[in-house]
């Protein structure tokens, strides 16, 4: 692996995949193409350790023409694909984008590693076993539904013209640079700013957490030694309901801001109309690649959420320029305005 083609990195897990790279590997060269979506951003590549190492494009995963140019002109012989639009509750509201983006065709030419999600298998019970990598595809949300189709092409490619791929269905990632619609980073700045923390539903639905340095360490664990063709599942092997997870966030924030005027932040939390078609659970078995890869996750829970509030209390900047580029405001709008009570 010496030219590497990481497609999405201006966005939050790709982003920091780069910068996780740069410090485990200073050879590497790394050519991010990305289509700058109101989530990706070049913030997050400003303090990259080996910027001389790093090329930023600007442009589509869906450019079939720019591809091949990269290719050959960087002479690629990886690929990691990050490229997808990410958030749940924009597929409900604007399905359409996500089969345009999230539906993708593998490149040929390289190792292509494919990012997915655990979202792909849908729901569990309470009694269910978790999801592994035999688990049969049951996408509920316009997201998984459109992710779970790139599973399936990129899988299609590899029996039907060989190509060399993998694939990593991982569970919820959170940590510095996450863009503010999802939950975590959304209920840490409404906190701070003594906004309502929207708790959809009853706030007992499940979902298993990762640090995304532990993501990162899995993805280059697979393209180091995992098996061409393979699927892997990753998770953080944390399963706290959502509510626990807003709580421990108000309790970081009360000791980490006593005089905040809004503290105990907890008074914050409001329950809110539910997602619709809300998955309930999420659970993921990681014994594969524990076995054949030597990886877990490393990331403790609550030192991760510790260590993810102080970074976006110390990255005022950052939340601005992500904020006002994004046309946040009117994102909070449309999907908050009118859930009701
Ligand atoms: P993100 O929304 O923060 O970033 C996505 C990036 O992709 C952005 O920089 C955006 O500009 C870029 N992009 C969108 N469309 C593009 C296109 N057509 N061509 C090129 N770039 C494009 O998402 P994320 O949370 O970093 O997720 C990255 C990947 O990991 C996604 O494929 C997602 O499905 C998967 N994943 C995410 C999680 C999670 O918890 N966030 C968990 C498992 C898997
Ligand atoms: P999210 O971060 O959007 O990730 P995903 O839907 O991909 O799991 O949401 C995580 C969980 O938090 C999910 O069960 C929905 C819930 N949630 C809220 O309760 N309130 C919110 O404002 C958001 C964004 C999410």
């Amino acid at each position: 692996m010496k030219n590497l083609l990481v497609t999405g990195g201006a966005g939050f897990i790709g982003s920091n995949f780069i910068h996780y790279m740069q410090k485990q590997n200073a050879d590497i060269r790394i050519v991010n193409l990305d289509a700058l979506t109101y989530a990706g951003s070049l913030e997050n590549l400003k303090d990259l350790p080996r910027p001389e190492q790093h090329l930023f494009v600007h442009g589509s995963i869906t450019d079939r023409a720019l591809l091949d140019q990269l290719f050959s002109e960087h002479k690629i012989d990886t690929v990691v694909n990050f490229a997808a639009e990410s958030h749940v509750d924009r597929s409900i509201l604007n399905p359409g984008v996500f089969v345009d983006t999230n539906v993708i065709v593998p490149v040929e030419g390289a190792r292509f590693h494919h990012v997915s999600t655990d979202e792909v298998f849908g729901t569990l019970t309470r009694e269910d076993p978790p999801f592994e990598e035999e688990t049969p595809y049951a996408p509920r949300s316009p997201y998984a539904a459109a992710k779970a189709s790139s599973d399936h092409f990129v899988r299609a490619y590899q029996t039907t013209f060989g190509l060399p791929i993998s694939i990593s269905n991982c569970s919820n990632n959170y940590g510095p640079r996450q863009f503010p619609e999802k939950l975590i980073p959304l209920m840490i700045l409404n906190a701070l700013n003594g906004k309502p923390l929207p708790v959809y539903g009853d706030g007992m639905q499940i979902r298993d957490w990762l640090y995304v340095d532990d993501h990162c360490e899995a993805i280059l664990r697979i393209l180091q030694d995992g098996r061409e063709g393979e699927t892997y599942c990753v998770g953080g092997d944390n399963q706290p309901p959502n509510i626990e997870i807003v709580k421990t966030i108000c309790d970081i924030l009360d000791e980490l801001q006593p005089d905040s005027a809004f503290a105990p932040h907890s008074q914050l939390i409001t329950y809110v109309a539910d997602r619709p078609g809300h998955d309930r659970r999420y659970d993921i078995n990681i014994a594969k690649i524990e076995r054949e890869l030597g990886w877990k996750p490393s990331h403790d829970l609550r030192q991760g959420l510790v260590d993810t509030v102080r970074w976006y209390l110390s990255n005022p900047a950052w939340v601005e320029a992500i904020t006002k580029q994004s046309d946040y405001d009117n994102w909070l709008k449309k999907n908050y305005s009118d859930r009701k009570a």
